[in-house]
């Protein structure tokens, strides 16, 4: 780790649905930064008086990004975690993002039983947590990884099951599609590197403890 390195804090937010409220959240306990914006093309925002850095990531890529100490900490789906299985620290769950890691199938390929879907193919952007269930469930399955709009694979015949996180449930319903079993739940995750962690320890942990307190007086509320 370079001085430069040990003078800046980076912290890494994912493009998509939980890049606002995470920037929202931090600013509030006082790390933001000029420019910071999901939209920016600049994927690197200093904050040179307080010594902070921002990189804007892909979701998938985050926790890598973390692992690997390009980042000292991050904010990032349980699902995420599961999923990339990646060597962090998980320091606080941030209590947003709730959705849920769910099955679902067209209504017309509604089966009674979940072992009725043997041999059938599952589309989903979280190969490994689908891979995991269908194993523990004893059912054999293809999955086939996609990187987004999952719910158009039934649709046009590329899968008959899908693996996905439902929100407010409005993506099911408007493509027809019905839910089956549900695998996990999940929320926002406050992530650091195990060196950062330890090196940065003052920092990382004041931010723990800073938005600890938010959260409480948020929830008070
Ligand atoms: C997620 C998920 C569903 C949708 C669920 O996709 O994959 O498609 O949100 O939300 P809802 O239950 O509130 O409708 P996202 O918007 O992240 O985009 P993507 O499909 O391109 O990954």
């Amino acid at each position: 780790m370079t001085s430069s390195d040990m003078e800046y804090l980076t912290i890494a937010l994912p493009k998509g649905k939980l890049f606002k409220p995470s920037a929202d959240l931090l600013a509030k306990i006082g790390y933001t930064a000029d420019g910071l914006s999901e939209n920016s093309r600049k994927l690197v925002i200093t904050n040179e008086a307080e010594k902070i850095r921002f990189i804007i990531t892909k979701t998938a890529d985050l926790p890598t990004y973390v692992e690997y100490g390009a980042a000292d900490i991050g904010v990032i789906g349980k699902d995420v975690l599961l999923e990339e299985g990646k060597d962090v620290y998980e320091l606080l769950d941030l209590k947003f993002g709730y959705c849920r890691m769910v099955v679902a199938v067209p209504q017309a390929l509604k089966q009674e039983k979940l072992s009725d879907y043997a041999h059938m193919r599952v589309a989903t952007k979280y190969p490994h947590i689908a891979e995991r269930f269908f194993h523990s469930m004893g059912i054999q399955t293809e999955i086939i990884k996609l990187n987004g709009s999952i719910e158009l694979a039934p649709m046009v015949g590329l899968a008959e099951i899908i693996v996905d996180i439902v929100e407010t449930g409005r993506t099911l319903k408007e493509n027809q599609l019905v839910e089956i079993a549900q695998i996990n739940h999940a929320t926002a995750r406050f992530i650091a590197n195990r060196v950062s962690f330890k090196m940065k320890f003052g920092r990382i942990s004041k931010m723990v403890e800073d938005l600890k307190v938010l959260m409480e007086s948020e929830a008070a509320k």
